[in-house]
């Protein structure tokens, strides 16, 4: 595997450094390699130099805690999730599976939707109704993800019989509130669409699937109707 270059943050780590940079977000840097012989992503969150390095450490700890607890969490309700390896907390990284020739769900949904085949239309409101599933067995089990995306879900090659691979659990929580629900609902909805346009249908599929699947939906439902309305109130007011 290509050694990345001179950086002081991985050199000193013999796994970061045979690993490769594949992606630099806002918050973390993630690298692909090998963590004790098997295939591993390492998402290293580095400092915030503007804050005070003492609230960075805690913000940036509680982040790391709060990822690795819901992927826990999520494994045990039986929601396909990346192994945890090892979480670092010293260099403040976590060391997981490799989802190995995996797709996002952003890419895949972009392949789909240029495609006129039926069968393309079908495996799209296939994975619509996988969504809303997996997020009514999420919710169920009272975890917020607090960042949906369709680029934080995976999906494994051949896309159509794989499970749906939730990851990026930095900004999640523990809450039985159904406003905290109905907002994780929000933040997908406002996602997916500007994502995808011309996606209302299959998100509404998504949501109706949602709805038969979590028996406290209804409230959840009525939660996020409140939270689009305040939205479009503000964007009202400006
Ligand atoms: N366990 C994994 N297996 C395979 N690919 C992964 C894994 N974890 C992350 N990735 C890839 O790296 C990308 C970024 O990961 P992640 O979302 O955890 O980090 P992030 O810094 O929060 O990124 P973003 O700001 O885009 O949300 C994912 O969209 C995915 O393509
Ligand atoms: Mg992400």
């Amino acid at each position: 595997m290509a050694a990345s270059t001179a950086n002081p943050e991985t050199d000193n780590n013999p796994v970061l450094a045979s690993s490769q940079l594949i992606k630099q977000g806002a918050e973390a840097k993630i690298y692909r390699g090998v963590f004790m012989g098997r295939p591993c992503i390492a998402k290293q969150r580095f400092k915030k130099k503007y804050r005070h390095p003492t609230l960075d450490a805690k913000l940036t700890n509680k982040r790391i805690v709060q990822e690795v607890r819901s992927i826990l969490r999520c494994r045990k309700q039986g929601i396909t999730t990346p192994t945890v390896f090892f979480v670092d907390q010293e260099n403040q990284c976590i060391y997981m599976e490799d989802i190995q020739d995996s797709v996002t769900v952003r890419d895949f949904i972009r392949r789909l939707q240029k495609s006129t085949s039926p069968d393309d239309q079908t495996a799209l409101q296939e994975l619509a109704d996988k969504i809303g599933s997996v997020l009514a067995s999420m919710h169920s089990c009272d975890i917020i993800h607090g960042d949906l995306t369709t680029s934080n879900m995976l999906l494994r090659q051949p896309e159509s019989s794989s499970p749906l691979i939730l990851i990026d659990f930095g900004l999640s929580q523990i809450s039985t509130l159904h406003e905290d629900k109905g907002v994780d609902l929000y933040v997908l909805e406002r996602a997916f669409l500007s994502t995808h346009p011309n996606t209302e249908e299959l998100f509404e599929r998504v949501l109706k699937v949602y709805g038969q699947s979590y028996k406290k939906s209804a409230d959840v439902l009525k939660k996020l109707e409140d939270v689009r309305q305040r939205g479009r109130k503000r964007v009202m007011i400006g």
